[in-house]
């Protein structure tokens, strides 16, 4: 099967450290879609100083999320480029019911009703895993500046704080300190728990089991994506999904 032949949108939702960005790189490079994690956009901002750095810094430091209207809107203005498509990745969003309820009406009020009409409403996949799990992948995660992410106790890279890829020296990220994540999981459980909610009710969310090795996730992520696709296929004469 060839993934660069098919359009895609999909978000990803599960508790921090789940494994969001490690599978959403890997179904975003399978797939050729941009993968639009708004965790990696803030930082990215953060680290530039710019404006919404700035806004944002200090909820990120506490493990709070930030405002819903900062995210949608910078959400907004990355949906608006061209390469979104044949689809996305969302990684990290919609985080709060409200993100929930404007993406669905910003995807059918503008993003359908443009340019992307051959894109169905994003399949949702959550990915679940035990919580002692999620500590120790918090705890060991290290990543590089160019996104690589590795786990000191589970995915380590060959060579000790190296990046296997491009040879950059691996950080910790700053709210992977003990009290933040705890912030962060609390956050989680208040306000993300209720995204999962919105889905079920419309019939639009699967669960996949987080716990197992990253291939085997990933081919739990895949079989659900191209099950989704062709009964969505098989609505649509066309055959696009
Ligand atoms: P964000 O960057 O989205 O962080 P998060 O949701 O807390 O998720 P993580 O990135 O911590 O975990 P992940 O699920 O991606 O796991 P990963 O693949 O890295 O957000 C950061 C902050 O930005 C928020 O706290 C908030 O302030 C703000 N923010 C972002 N979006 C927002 C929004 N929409 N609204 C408001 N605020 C927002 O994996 C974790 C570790 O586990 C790694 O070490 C990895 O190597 C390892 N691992 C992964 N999979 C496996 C596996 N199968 N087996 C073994 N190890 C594995």
């Amino acid at each position: 099967m060839d993934g660069s032949l098919r359009k895609v949108a999909v978000i990803f939702l599960g508790s921090p450290g789940a494994g969001k960005g490690t599978q959403a790189k890997l179904i975003a490079e399978y797939y050729k879609v941009p993968h639009i994690s708004t965790g990696d956009i803030l930082r990215d901002n953060v680290a530039r100083g710019t404006e919404l750095g700035l806004l944002a810094k200090a909820a990120m430091e506490r493990g709070e999320l930030v405002s819903d209207e900062l995210v949608c809107g910078m959400v907004a203005g990355r949906l608006a480029q061209p390469d979104v498509n044949r689809g996305f990745v969302l990684d990290g969003f919609p985080r709060t019911a409200m993100q929930a309820g404007w993406l669905d009406a910003f995807l059918e009020d503008e993003f359908f009703d443009k340019t992307h009409v051959h894109l169905s409403l994003p399949i949702v996949i959550q990915i679940e895993v035990d919580y002692n799990q999620l500590l120790r992948r918090l705890t060991g995660r290290r990543t590089c500046p160019a996104g690589h992410i590795y786990n000191i106790y589970l995915q380590p890279p060959r060579v000790d704080e190296v990046c296997d890829v491009d040879g950059l020296k691996l950080m910790i990220r700053n709210d992977d300190r003990e009290d933040v994540i705890r912030e962060r999981l609390a956050a989680y459980e208040l306000q993300t728990k209720p995204v999962a909610d919105y889905y079920w009710e419309k019939g639009r969310l699967v669960a996949v089991n987080g716990d197992l090795p990253v291939p085997d996730v990933t081919a739990q992520i895949c079989r659900v994506i191209e099950q989704q696709k062709s009964a969505v296929g098989a609505g649509d004469p066309s055959g696009n999904y």
